[in-house]
Parts: C-alpha cells; structure tokens; sequence
C-alpha cells in the first residue's frame, strides 16, 4: 500500500498517473467509408478523448490494437509486415500525423505488439515454409511428426483443434497456438530475437510511446515441447474440438527463460525516454508478479485482468486488490483492466447500467493505471451478432457463445446512420440501441454515462490522492467495498456498494465529508460521514481533507 510520497512530481512517470484508453481501430471511427475504422478515424476522434477541456473525456494515452498489413485471419493480430500500416488502416504518413496531432494534445501513444506468431503470409514464413533447408526456416517452430503421422505433441490450439499443422510439402508440422494462419515465430533462434527487437525501433523512432505485448508469455516454450498434461477440472461440455480447454497450460507458455528476454526487451525501451511496457499477461499471481522482473527490470506494467474475472462482489474484489498489493515488490506499480477486445462487455457482464457505473468508479480509483476500453464510457453493451454473421475465429471454431464479436461492435458516435461510425455498411452490425446510446446524446445529458466518466477522470487527474497516493481499505464485510486514498493533507474516501439494496456504510470516521462525485451524479456538498448511506449499486467519492 506503498504511496509515492517520497517522490516528486517530476519523479513520477507519466504512465503511473495516466488513464490508458483501447481502440480497437477497425471499430473506432471510419474516416474511408469503407464500414471499417482507421488511422484517420482516430486522429478526428482526439479532441474527444482530450482537448484540455471538461469536456472532452480526459483520458492521457491511447493503445490502438494492431493496425499492422494482415489478412484479418485474427484481425490484425496475424501480422504481415511489423514495420507497416494496413492499407484499411491508412499508411505510416497517417500514423505519423497520429503521434504528431495525438502528442500535441498530450496524449501518448502506445501501440501493440505481436511477438509471439506472425501471420503465414508475412515473407519470413513464406520463406521458412518455402523448404527445409531456407535460412528462416527455424524462424519458426517446425517438428516432423510422430511415427504415426500425428502432430508432435497433445497441444490444442486456444481457437479449437491442435496447435499443429502440416506442411505436406515440407513434411513437418509448425507451431500455432491460435489460428493456423498465424506460425508462431522461434525465439530461440538469436536472429529471431534481433529481428523483433528491431521492429520495437522502428516504432519507437517514431514516437511511440509504449507497446502492449500481446501473449508475451507465450513466446518461449518448452525446449523439449513435451506434452501438456491433462486438466482434471476441465468443464465437462467443452465442444469436441476444443483441445487447449482440456489440458493444463504448462509447457507452452510461462517458462522461466521468457525473463532473461523481457531484460532485452526492455533494455531496448530503455534506450528511450520514458517508454512503457505492458504486457497481456494471466497466471497465478505468483508467477505472474515475476514479469515485473526481479529488479524492475522487466514490463512496467503485467496486465492485471484479476477483476474481470471474479465476482462482483466487495469481498473478492476486495481481496483480490488486498492479495495483488501484498503480493507487489516495493518497486512496482499496480494496474487494473475492466474490458477489452476479448472479453465480454463490462454493462453486459456485471448486469446493468448503475454496476457499471460502479465498476468505472472502482478502475478510476484503485491504486494503479487504468486501462478503459472504448465505449465502455458511454455504456456500450455486448452487441448482438446473428450466428451466420460471426467473424471472430474464436467463435467460428468454438460456439458463438464463445465469440468475441460482441464487445466489437463499432463505437457510437451519434444518432446519424450507422451511429455515426461509417458512411457504410459496418463490418460488425451497430447496436440496435445506438439512436439513444451514443456520444452525441450523453454530451447533452448532465447525468449522462459519459459525463460521468469525464468527471471521474477529471476528478482522478486533478487529484495527487487518487493518481498517486496510497490506498488504505476499510476491512468491514457487508455489501459496500469502502477505501481510503491519500496523498499528503489529501485524503478522500472511496466508498461503492455492490448490492442491489440501500446500504448503510461501515464503522468510518466521524465527521463531514464533501462528495465530489456519485454514480448517479445528482449529489454534491457536504456529508456527515457517519451517517451515510448509499443507494443500489452507488459510488461515492468523498474529499475528507477537511475534516
Ligand atoms: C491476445 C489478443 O488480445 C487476442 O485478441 C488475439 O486473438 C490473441 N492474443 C492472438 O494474438
């Protein structure tokens, strides 16, 4: 529960008080009119996500997933070309102006990185499949087949069927834990290394301010490839196909020689000013802390997606915030993600508009780096994706309901055609709510969810307690997860009920208090904190420096 009051202002890096914000960019904004988002698309959505002013949405860093040349296989994330730009996406000259127009606003940059699988039609796996004997054929992992003609080991891919596939003109299997179109690269092979490292140049010459590692765990595997064991808590009603669900995930990711590569990676970000490195991680939380590296020296920030994945309930969030910071070596900075681009939609998971309402409050007030994902901050709900329209190889394979779509569909601008998104047919359907749910509408409502959310995070960025400053939970069971954040003379009180009744708080202090913000937006001025109570599903942000 460390807080960075030793530190100075200046000591602090802007990614420990910056709120990071995802675009998906195929489903942002499409500036073409081609039903698909782009460069160009984000950079006329900036002064959006921060003009400077109360009223744009505030946020200090974007992360754009892939926008790198593709054959969509996995929407960008089977890459063609590192060093490129998608030409649905725009050029480099359209990401060039991104950094520039981004950075003169403050905004930083962070980009994806796919390190672990490139796509099979990126030229070094053209080459490697090309013959046994081509210089990049061990850029990739290729192994002969068992006696019986079946694939090297039991491995299943995480989108259905085996990891394996075979390459009858070469007579070997390779690697690809996600789609076969995506041949996972061979980091054990030091040009491999070389070659990514490299691409992180590229990009950090021009300006960007970060990367996010996709699966970096994945990225060495077991030397001997042995094969995984199976899971005895596998649910029993996996589809057939679904080999990756029935086994234990031991040999194929996660191995301790991963380390020694994040030193290099991040020495190569170190070779810059103030980059940072997050990484898409998940784990037990012991192993998962070691990503940080022993002295620092690794990822910035692991992803923590703990909360996506737990009850939403104040014990177990509680305890799953209490075990990460206890867990956290003195140097490290803590982080929380609520949504992303592969997991349901946060209004959808935790039920309604007043619990995500909440959990905004929670992410913006925890101890850490939020991360938020587009549309999340006007309330976007898991689309609705007629089976026979599922793009998501994940879901084609595996079930619909397993199918990412959902939390895809495009972003809503405005009550306009298409929500405001496109000039075309979209390349995911707009949900069906977009004529009252979209930017346009919640800019004119004071009690808006996006009003909400450019308070918070007003609230957060003018506040050195809620940025910095330490975190002290109130150890009380019941419905409410209460917190206190300080910085100084600065201390505020977090104080969120999770159920769906009127809840009184815990024991607290004595005294007045001044909300600065509830869920609901219709309260303000002073409390008496002892006699609170808090209505179904609200939050409130309390500024107890007064008392
Ligand atoms: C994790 C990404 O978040 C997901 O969208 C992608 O499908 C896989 N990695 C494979 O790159």
């Amino acid at each position: 529960m460390a807080d960075q009051a030793g530190k100075s202002e200046s000591a602090v890096p802007w990614w420990q008080r910056a709120v990071v914000y995802q675009i998906y960019p195929r489903s942002f904004k499409d500036s073409s009119g081609n039903g698909i988002g782009d460069l160009q698309g984000i950079i006329d959505s900036l002064d959006y996500l921060n003009d400077g002013s109360d009223a744009s949405l505030g946020v200090d860093a974007i992360w754009i997933s892939p926008f790198y040349p593709s054959p969509m296989a996995d929407f960008g994330y089977d890459v063609a070309d590192y060093c490129g730009v998608d030409p649905l996406f725009g050029d480099l000259a359209a990401f060039d102006r991104l950094v520039a127009e981004a950075h003169r606003r403050g905004i930083k940059v962070i980009i994806d990185w796919v390190p672990n699988h490139s796509s099979d039609q990126h030229s070094w796996f053209k080459q490697s499949r090309s013959s046994r004997d081509n210089l990049k054929r061990d850029w990739y992992i290729w192994r002969d087949p068992k006696p019986d003609g079946s694939p090297p080991n039991n491995w299943g891919s995480f989108f259905g069927g085996p990891a394996w596939r075979f390459d009858a003109a070469t007579g070997q299997y390779y690697l690809h834990q996600f789609v076969p179109e995506q041949p996972e690269l061979n980091w054990r092979n030091p040009m491999v290394k070389e070659a990514m490292l490299d691409t992180l140049r590229f990009w950090l010459d021009r300006g960007v301010d970060g990367f996010r590692m996709d699966v970096i765990a994945l990225i060495i595997k077991d030397e001997l490839l042995r094969d995984n064991p199976v899971n005895p808590d596998a649910p029993p009603d996996l589809p057939d196909n679904d080999l990756f669900g029935r086994l234990q995930q031991v040999y194929n990711m996660d191995q301790d020689e991963v380390h020694p590569i994040l030193k290099e990676i991040r020495a190569v970000l170190d070779e810059y000013d103030e980059r940072v490195g997050i990484g898409e991680l998940w784990g037990p939380l012991p192993r998962w802390v070691k990503y940080y590296g022993e002295h620092g020296d690794e990822l910035h920030l692991p992803f923590n997606f703990r909360l996506i994945d737990i009850p939403f309930d104040a014990d177990a969030i509680r305890q799953s915030v209490a075990e990460m910071e206890a867990a956290l070596p003195p140097f490290a900075w803590p982080n929380y993600v609520l949504g992303n681009h592969d997991r349901p939609r946060l209004a959808s998971r935790y039920g309604g508009l007043a619990q995500a309402r909440l959990g905004g409050m929670l992410l913006l007030t925890l101890r850490g780096t939020p991360t938020l994902y587009y549309g999340d901050e006007i309330g976007l709900s898991n689309g609705t994706i007629p089976p026979e329209m599922i793009q998501d190889p994940q879901g084609v394979n595996l079930g619909a309901h397993r199918s990412r779509d959902v939390c895809r569909t495009p972003m809503q601008w405005s009550a306009a055609a298409v929500a405001g998104f496109s000039d075309a047919e979209p390349w995911l359907p707009v949900s069906s709510d977009y004529r009252s749910r979209n930017v346009a509408v919640q800019r004119e409502d004071p009690g808006s969810m996006l009003r909400f959310y450019q308070k918070l995070i007003h609230c957060r960025q003018s506040s050195d307690a809620l940025t910095i400053g330490d975190y002290q939970p109130v150890p009380a069971g019941g419905p409410c997860l209460c917190y206190y954040r300080q910085h100084q003379q600065e201390k505020l009180l977090v104080a969120l009920n999770f159920s769906g009744e009127t809840a009184r708080l815990p024991e607290l202090d004595q005294g007045q208090g001044r909300v600065l913000l509830s869920t609901e937006m219709d309260r303000s001025g002073s409390v008496e904190i002892d006699q609170l109570t808090l209505r179904p599903f609200e939050g409130l942000l309390i500024d107890l420096s007064l008392l």
